[in-house]
């Protein structure tokens, strides 16, 4: 059988980058394709720079050529280019049937069930995270704390605590971490460094074995820490889990803040409530005068979360400490709680609380 465009593009159908909400075909991520004979040659772009990634795109790819009848030999090439504005999955996702939360009865313990998301990476969503969780849990409150960020695990590294035990049927306990908050990640069961390569249905499987196979028992507020944008996962887990709402993290930057407004939209097609945002990195006050210098600009997040009629959960401030404690497992919370930053995460997890009571 001779190779066709049509047979090439299918075969690519099938591959979808991580994170991304669309395969890369669909993305537009596919952006020359050559076929001499038996020979097939594509070129691929991933914004974003992420290596693992591409890594795991190349591999997934081959693949799926390898299998096509009639090739002998696939050449994939994957490039890295510079992401767009801010947003990390290239593609917007595909939503807008309503949200049939078919792991509902996997999380019956489990009062509250809080993702904490943002548009674009890096604005502190694992930070403010792990700090709802803890500010929550010392409000005495029974706190859990999943980390969804499968590609990315990032709790284990801000929480601190051991590896989690598993019994003989496969159940798996979470770690208490410090602070009186029960952790699962990913990190806490992997080797350091390792990529992690999930495909699709194996994605799912994870995310489901993380919802039910752990022994989360009576919690009354679950957190849960997405990855940046609106990728699959983030969808997965809105689509399949009876979510009380979403708490939005930006920073005042206007890229940020646009991709606020994207993740504000997914989660209201998804019919997920959105309890408010959080501006992070919102200022910084010098150690030695007390001036505060709004860094990024002043009262982006609070102006947003007014034009979207969202509510305004509080604003955290720059501090090294927060780096420093994240990278130990003693987040500013527990390590400093009469920072300026504790206190702010202290007000922001009075009123997430406050909401999710409301709203039940
Ligand atoms: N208020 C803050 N002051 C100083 N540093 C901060 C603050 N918030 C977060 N950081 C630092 O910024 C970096 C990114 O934060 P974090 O990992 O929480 O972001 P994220 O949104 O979860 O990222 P990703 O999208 O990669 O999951 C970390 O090094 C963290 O310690
Ligand atoms: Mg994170």
């Amino acid at each position: 059988m001779s190779l066709s465009q049509e047979s090439v593009t299918e075969a690519l159908e099938r591959v979808t980058a991580p994170g991304a909400a669309a395969n890369i075909i669909e993305s537009g991520l596919v952006r020359q394709m050559e076929i001499e004979g038996s020979a097939v040659r594509v070129l691929i772009t991933l914004p974003g720079g992420n290596p693992a990634h591409a890594d795991i795109v190349r591999g997934e790819a081959t693949r799926v050529l390898q299998e096509l009848d009639g090739v002998e030999k696939a050449l994939v090439d994957v490039r890295i280019i510079a992401a767009r504005s801010g947003a990390q999955a290239p593609a917007q996702p595909q939503v807008g049937s309503q949200r049939n939360p078919v792991w509902a009865d996997r999380v019956k313990g489990i009062k509250h069930i809080v993702a904490v998301a943002s548009g674009k990476g890096g604005v502190g969503k694992s930070t403010v995270a792990a700090n709802l969780a803890l500010a929550l849990a010392q409000d005495n409150r029974s706190v859990a704390l999943l980390d969804g960020d499968i590609y990315g695990p990032s709790q284990q590294m801000m929480m601190g605590g051991g590896r989690p035990l598993a019994d003989e049927s496969g159940k798996i306990y979470p770690v208490d971490a410090p602070g009186g908050v029960k952790v699962m990640s990913l990190g806490l069961i992997m080797e350091a460094d390792q990529p992690v390569i999930w495909r699709g249905p194996l994605l799912m499987k994870a995310l489901e074995q993380f919802i039910g196979d752990v022994l989360w028992g009576e919690v009354d507020e679950m957190i849960v820490d997405l990855p940046p944008g609106t990728g699959d996962i983030v969808i997965t887990l809105c689509q399949n889990v009876p979510m009380a709402g979403a708490v939005i993290v930006t920073t005042p930057q206007d890229v940020a803040l646009i991709d606020a407004r994207k993740a504000l939209a997914m989660f209201q097609k998804m019919d997920v409530p959105v309890l408010g945002l959080v501006e992070n990195m919102s200022f910084f006050r010098c150690p030695s005068c007390g001036h505060i210098e709004h860094i990024f600009g002043d009262g982006g997040g609070k102006r947003t979360a007014e034009q979207l009629g969202i509510p305004f959960l509080g604003a955290v401030p720059i501090d090294p400490e927060i780096v420093s404690g994240g990278d130990t497992g003693k987040p500013i919370v527990m390590a400093r709680p009469d920072s300026a930053a504790a206190q702010a995460f202290f007000g922001i997890a009075k009123k997430v609380a406050e909401a999710v009571e409301s709203r039940s």
